[in-house]
């Protein structure tokens, strides 16, 4: 079974997914971390991640059991991710590694923004996860308070909504929720509640297709 879980920023995606990833005994991609790592690497190397060979460059380079699980958390990270993915060539390296992930036969879950639409089109589920901006701003700004980073709601809300706009608007592969892809809205669900409305929404699902 391939679950595909895609939604913007901070909508929960990630939770459902690791979720759903240990309740149904698959394992999970966050394919965030990707962009994020490639990100870093250019950040690290002092380069600009807008600059596409520094980011062709460092997604060639990318290993994945290599990641920085920590210091690719941090907003910094994050804005540079949303630049090396908006990259065609980025994209397109990194498009590799993750259907060489969806393509092992024990099934796995996958979350991203092109999950539904380009890496598994073909997923049996598939849950497109959001959430408010100000409710998603929240969320994020405990998570980097957790963190000890500094940044105040209103700038954070800015940033968010920029990495929307830069996600939903680039030409190659940008967020939506593919036609046959289910929502799930987490803006008033505990952790809990979100998880059991996505473990709902793929037995319904299953069960319809068996
Ligand atoms: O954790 P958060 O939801 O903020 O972001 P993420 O899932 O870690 O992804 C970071 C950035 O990578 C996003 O803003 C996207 O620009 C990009 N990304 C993408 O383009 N395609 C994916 N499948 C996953 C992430």
């Amino acid at each position: 079974m391939i679950i595909a879980v895609d939604g913007p920023t901070a909508s929960g995606k990630g939770t459902v997914a690791r979720n759903l990833a240990e309740h149904y005994g698959l394992k999970r991609l966050d394919t965030g971390s990707l962009y994020r790592a490639v990100g870093l690497a250019v950040l690290d190397a002092g380069g600009d991640p807008a600059d596409v060979r520094a980011a062709v460059a460092a997604a060639e380079a990318l290993d994945l059991d290599a990641i920085d699980e920590n210091r690719i958390r941090s907003s910094a990270a994050g804005l540079a991710a949303s630049k090396v993915a908006v990259i065609p060539e980025v994209r397109e390296v990194l498009r590799r590694a993750q259907k060489a992930f969806a393509a092992d036969p024990r099934g796995a879950v996958l979350d991203g923004r092109d999950i539904g639409t380009v890496i598994c089109p073909d997923a049996d589920v598939k849950l497109f996860v959001t959430a408010s901006l100000e409710e998603r701003t929240r969320r994020r700004l405990a998570e980097l308070r957790a963190r000890g980073e500094q940044i105040s709601f209103e700038e954070l809300q800015a940033q968010i909504a920029e990495r929307d706009e830069r996600d939903m608007t680039r030409k190659d592969s940008p967020l939506y929720q593919a036609a046959d892809a289910h929502l799930l809205d987490t803006t008033v669900l505990s952790i809990e509640a979100a998880a059991a409305a996505a473990y709902a929404i793929v037995d319904r699902v299953m069960a319809a297709r068996s």
